[in-house]
């Protein structure tokens, strides 16, 4: 029983292409940001503000461990990737695809996103270095890279399909 997981950096359209591609593919669909905060009972800026990020993280890596023995589509926090422990669950468990967005497009969608601590105390410059620094871990971790580059979301949803 393989897993879809979908990696990239925040805004890339992991949670809209996961969701349409559980329809395409007749698989159940888990956003793993939606399944820690139900499972905390908190938000995200909550954990991050309370227990710090570190302990999100480790909620990540737990999340990935105890996650059930089935087929599905995952699409990941935007951090997950960075951790080899995470990169090597998901590659034992699933097949992982990266979805390569343009830092531009990516800016657009995550700068007013009060949901998302990252972006909230990072300057533009700082998530531009950011995102350049974590593409090598997606690359790394991802079997396949989709660009998403001028492509609508059901152009990459066939793709991946
Ligand atoms: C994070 C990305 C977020 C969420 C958290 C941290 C990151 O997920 O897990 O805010 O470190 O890139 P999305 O990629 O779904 O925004």
């Amino acid at each position: 029983m393989r897993k879809i997981y979908l990696v990239g950096f925040m805004g890339c359209g992991k949670s809209v292409v996961g969701r349409q591609l559980s329809y395409a593919l007749r698989l159940p669909f888990y956003d793993m940001d939606k399944e820690i905060v139900r499972q905390q009972g908190m938000s995200i800026p909550e954990i991050f503000e309370k227990f710090g990020e570190e302990y999100f993280r480790n909620l990540e890596t737990e999340f990935l461990k105890n996650f059930r023995d089935e087929a599905c589509i995952i699409a990941t926090g935007g951090g997950v990737a960075m951790r080899q422990e995470n990169r090597q669950i998901m590659r034992r468990t699933g097949l992982i695809f990266f979805l390569d967005a343009s830092f531009e497009d990516i800016y657009k969608r995550i700068k007013n996103d009060k949901n998302r601590p990252i972006a909230q105390r990072s300057t533009k410059k700082e998530l531009e270095r950011l995102y350049y620094y974590r593409r090598k871990f997606y690359k790394r971790a991802a079997h396949i890279r989709v660009f998403t580059k001028d492509r609508t979301i059901r152009q990459v949803v066939n793709y991946i399909a």
